[in-house]
């Protein structure tokens, strides 16, 4: 009887679940599921032909954890094939290539899709979701920069992790967060514990970072009209400062923002008369 009883301890404490990878197409979702996987890297592409299923056994803490992978291709041909594996997911692997705009613009467009098929009765708010900005090795062609990937992320109680499928970096590390995060909100009666939603920041600041740094001119970025009046710059700028400052807002970008927005308005002082 005693010799059962480690045994028994350790059935009632294991767990089932479900990912999934999205992203556009040769982001290198397979290839980070086959680096924590399988411990290596394989240069060549192959594109994953509709769906990639495999089951893996993790240890979380003191839970032993049976995960079912649903890699799904990203390619837009695909569609029909991936749109039943949506449901039932726990986690999400949402990936970017950090030398790809698009990839990373595309998020919003995984976003919708996955809501699309969950129906109006899913419910996306007790999936844990973790960003990877992927091939962080390819520096030289890196074009989204950590702080905007991170504010993507962060501003909808995302995990946000810097990843390479070829060196390893963050590829361990993001895994074991993402399901120790699955093992909370399982433990949590499926729904997210609320500690990990406050972000510490508020939409409006994570809005202001956003529109910042897409802004055209200092004009835009103070968001004041061409030839507006010293005061007028004057006022628009106090009320950025004091939503970004960098004493009071932690959202990331926050600081390259404030000093953004302070150069705008020296610029602009220097020619109004
Ligand atoms: P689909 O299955 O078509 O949706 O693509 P995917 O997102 O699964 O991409 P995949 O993992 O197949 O990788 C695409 C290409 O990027 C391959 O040539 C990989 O070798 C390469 N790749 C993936 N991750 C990395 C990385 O971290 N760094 C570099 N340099 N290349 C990577
Ligand atoms: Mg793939």
């Amino acid at each position: 009887m005693e010799a059962n009883l480690p045994k028994r301890k350790e059935t009632r404490k294991s767990l089932r679940i479900k990912v999934i990878s999205m992203g556009n197409a040769e982001v290198g979702k397979s290839c980070i599921i086959k680096r924590y996987c399988e411990k290596r890297f394989v240069p060549k592409y192959l594109a994953t032909i509709g769906i990639d299923y495999g089951v893996t056994k993790v240890q979380i803490r003191d839970r032993e954890i049976k995960v079912n992978i649903f890699d799904m291709a990203g390619h837009p041909f695909f569609y029909e094939v991936r749109n039943e594996f949506y449901k039932d997911t726990q986690g999400v692997v949402l990936v970017y290539d950090v030398g790809q705009k698009e990839s990373f613009d595309a998020l919003d467009g995984w976003m919708a899709e996955m809501k699309q098929e969950l129906g109006p009765h899913g419910n996306m708010e007790n999936v844990v979701f973790v960003v990877c900005a992927n091939k962080i090795d390819c520096t030289k062609h890196r074009c989204v920069d950590e702080s905007e990937g991170r504010l993507w992320a962060e501003s909808r109680g995302f995990l946000y992790f810097e990843t390479s499928a070829q060196t390893g970096e963050g590829i361990n590390e993001m895994f074991q967060t993402f399901y120790s995060a699955i093992v909370d909100l399982c433990d949590n009666g499926g729904k997210r514990p609320t500690s990990s939603m406050s972000v510490g920041f508020t939409k409006e600041q994570a809005d202001t970072i956003r529109r910042i740094r897409n802004s055209k001119d200092s004009w835009d970025m103070l968001g004041v009209k061409p030839g507006a009046t010293r005061d007028e710059v004057n006022k628009a700028y106090r009320k950025l400062a004091v939503l970004l400052h960098p004493d009071k807002c932690v959202a990331p970008g926050s600081e390259d923002a404030f000093k953004a927005v302070v150069n705008a308005r020296t610029a602009l002082l220097k020619n109004i008369k």
